[in-house]
């Protein structure tokens, strides 16, 4: 499809599920700026101006560079609140029904914000959009690869206590060089508990991260996983296991994992047969939230409807929602596809 106001009515009709979204990722600079001031901190940045200008980066650490000094306005409950609350309205307005999202409770343990503090924030944010916006979720913890393993297993202790409300564990943050067996034992913990299990490889890492995430961790799906095409073994492995990835093309460019959209390997990847999803990541630092994602790839990669129509019915068979909500699911959104 290459009209693209056609091509975005399409999009945002199709009822979609976000599975790849840093809730610390959706924090725009307006809200940045305001959360600063109420905190009475200095703001990571002199104006909007200056948040967006800086934001064009070199690889995956210098943006989260940027992420992390960002995220650091955030102190209170309502902050979090406000945070969350805020992508899920943008969410709800692109027919986004039902949302995996990420946060990273080391990054705010770190300034010294308690865990009760965050995640009651998130999860009040959670419950209100399931009332009014009618949006279902689960929520995902993250471990940051880049600190310790003891820090990870402490964190993940912490959250034991919220452990009903925290529906999986995923790892995120700088990959290379972290690889995923550091973290099998704390995976391994998690799995005890009944949590889902997660993890970004094949993102700035190698193929063997990806296998690895999967033997090591137990990871049910991938995010990112883009790296994988390198290996063909790896990627009839995961055609023929159905292992979910989670694929952010607009992130993928801005961190230079791929040199442009018209070479981004999504199609590549639909075409090998693999469960593909399309998600944002980091949509108030990479230029756009779900639909945009979908659009830019689909106008990029010249995808046909029938694509995009799978890519929206993924991103529930993906979900960790029962088979039966993902069945009604699937249906909604080939219902909304017959549409003229
Ligand atoms: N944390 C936030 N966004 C991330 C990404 N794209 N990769 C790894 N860690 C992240
Ligand atoms: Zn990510």
């Amino acid at each position: 499809m290459r009209d693209r106001e056609a091509l975005e009515s399409f999009v945002r009709r199709l009822p979609k599920a976000e599975l790849h979204v840093h809730l610390e990722g959706t924090l725009e600079p307006e809200l940045a700026l305001t959360i600063a001031e109420r905190n009475g901190i200095s703001p990571p940045f002199p104006s909007i101006e200056a948040a967006k200008a800086a934001y064009r980066f070199e690889n995956l650490q210098s943006f989260l560079d940027v992420y992390y000094a960002t995220t650091a306005v955030l102190r209170t409950e309502q902050d979090f609140y406000d945070l969350a609350w805020a992508y899920l309205t943008r969410a709800a307005e692109q027919n986004v029904r039902h949302v995996e999202p990420f946060f990273d409770p080391q990054a705010h343990l770190a300034r010294g914000v308690p865990f009760g503090i965050f995640i009651a924030g998130i999860l009040l944010a959670l419950e209100d959009a399931e009332a009014q916006l009618g949006i279902t979720s689960r929520l995902i913890m993250c471990f940051l690869r880049d600190h310790s393993v003891e820090d990870a297993r402490k964190t993940l202790a912490t959250a034991h206590l919220y452990r009903h409300r925290i529906a999986g564990v995923g790892l995120d943050s700088a990959e290379a060089g972290y690889p995923p067996e550091l973290f099998r034992d704390v995976f391994a913990e998690a799995a005890a508990y009944g949590m889902h299990r997660v993890a970004h490889a094949g993102e700035e890492g190698p193929p063997e991260y990806v296998a690895a995430a999967l033997d090591l961790l137990g990871a049910e799906r991938i995010d990112h996983g883009v790296r994988s095409l390198e290996d063909p073994a790896l990627v009839e492995r995961l055609a023929r296991e159905r292992v979910p990835l989670t694929v952010c093309p607009l992130s993928n460019v801005k961190l230079r994992v791929v040199p442009s959209l018209e070479q981004h390997p999504l199609k590549r990847m639909l075409d090998a047969g693999l469960l593909v999803t399309v998600n944002s990541d980091d949509p108030a630092y990479f230029g756009g939230y779900l639909v945009e994602n979908y659009v830019v790839a689909a106008l990029a990669l010249d995808l046909s409807r029938d694509e995009i129509v799978t890519l929206a019915e993924n991103s529930f068979v993906a979900s960790f929602l029962d088979e039966s909500a993902k069945a009604a699911h699937v249906e909604a959104v080939r219902a909304a596809a017959a549409l003229p």
